[in-house]
């Protein structure tokens, strides 16, 4: 069964075909990363405007570079939940019209889940170069989902049967990333240009807190960005009131390096503390981890290192949003639920995975 799968929940336009569940065939991501850098964030109005010159084109390009026609696809996937909401229209009408079109099932997709289906995509055509996992995570799986908009563990008893154990009680660690990245005068999105200088940094250089929460597996990350913002003032030798953007030109470049390892390093531990509780609590068959801040290296070595099994990784440019993984999980949701109506598909932008397990 081949899928094509749409994303548009945030600032890519994604479009890629993926053959029964693993199988990657094309893969386009067309980011406006450029766009909204100089904003230093997404504007969602931007954003959904962008989506709507470059999702056709995108389209089109999908089939092409797999050399596909709409007679070789046999259903359409589309994230239609949670994300921006101008952003998620654009996805879903551009998927809801073609259904009707092209007379093809369906599918709806929650973008925080298919994230972990990164990790189900073990196979690729020729043309595609891409260094993918080898092998299809087993259950039940511990997933750990990172990204710009969430941070969350969940436990997979199967496909669709899924727990929420935990998640952020604030920021996400990817806007955590993003944020201090500000702070420290580092170009968005912060998360690479983080990772990238703290290299060059001392990770004990400033000792920064862990948040302690009464529910074991859930995080909180704008504690750790408040103690960044005032590392800094202190470093500098201004007080609360200095203008915070003003900060960054203040620090040298010792001391940039040096904030950018400390916070990595205190983020990252944070994340694979919990990690590995729930590994101990519920001994699972694998552990994976997805969205974007599943491309940091400093995670994926901390992890490895602290957890008893091996672990693979999905290649970076499928931790960030993708339609692969939107492709990937339709699969599976399609071989238990019936397709969805396209003329009644709305979008959802705020749905939490506590409420979306779809397995019958
Ligand atoms: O999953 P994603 O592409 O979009 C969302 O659904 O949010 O994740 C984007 C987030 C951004 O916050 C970005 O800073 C972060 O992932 N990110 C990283 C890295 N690459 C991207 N964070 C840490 N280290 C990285 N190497
Ligand atoms: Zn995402």
């Amino acid at each position: 069964m081949r899928i094509l799968g749409i994303e548009s929940s945030c600032d890519e336009t994604a479009v890629a075909v993926v053959e029964d569940g693993k199988k990657l065939l094309s893969n386009v991501v067309r980011s406006q990363i450029d766009i909204h850098a100089v904003y230093g964030g997404v504007v969602p109005e931007i954003a959904a405007r962008s989506h709507i010159e470059v999702i056709n084109p995108a389209i089109d390009q999908a089939l092409k570079e797999g050399n596909l026609t709409w007679d070789d696809i046999d259903a359409i996937a589309v994230t239609y939940a949670p994300g921006l909401l101008g952003s998620l229209l654009i996805g879903t009408l551009a998927a809801r019209t073609l259904a009707i079109l092209k007379k093809k099932p369906l599918y709806p997709i929650h973008h925080v889940e298919a994230h972990v289906y990164a990790n189900f995509i073990t196979e690729k055509a020729d043309s595609i170069d891409l260094t993918l996992a080898k092998h299809q995570p087993k259950f039940p799986m511990l997933a750990l989902i990172v990204s710009g908009g969430h941070s969350q563990l969940v436990l997979f008893r199967d496909h669709g049967d899924y727990e929420l154990l935990g998640m952020t009680q604030d920021d996400a660690v990817g806007e955590a990333f993003d944020k201090v990245a500000k702070i420290i005068g580092l170009p968005y999105p912060g998360g690479p240009s983080i990772a990238a200088l703290a290299h060059k940094g001392d990770p004990k250089a400033y000792t920064l807190p862990k948040a302690k929460l009464s529910g074991a597996y859930d995080f909180s990350f704008s504690g750790l960005k408040t103690a960044v913002l005032r590392a800094v003032q202190r470093e500098v030798g201004v007080d609360t009131s200095f203008p915070s953007y003003e900060l960054a030109e203040r620090l040298n470049d010792a001391q940039r390096a040096n904030f950018a390892a400390s916070f990595q390093h205190t983020a990252v531990e944070t994340l694979v503390d919990k990690t590995a509780r729930a590994f101990k609590d519920h001994s699972p068959a694998s552990v994976v981890i997805a969205g974007g801040v599943a491309a940091n290296q400093e995670l994926r070595r901390q992890l490895q290192e602290r957890l008893p099994l091996h672990i693979e990784y999905a290649p970076i440019q499928l931790c960030t949003d993708n339609g692969a993984m939107v492709a990937s999980l339709a699969y599976y949701y399609a071989q238990a639920q019936a397709a969805t109506d396209p003329l009644s598909l709305q979008v959802t932008p705020s749905l939490s995975m506590r409420s979306t397990a779809w397995k019958v």
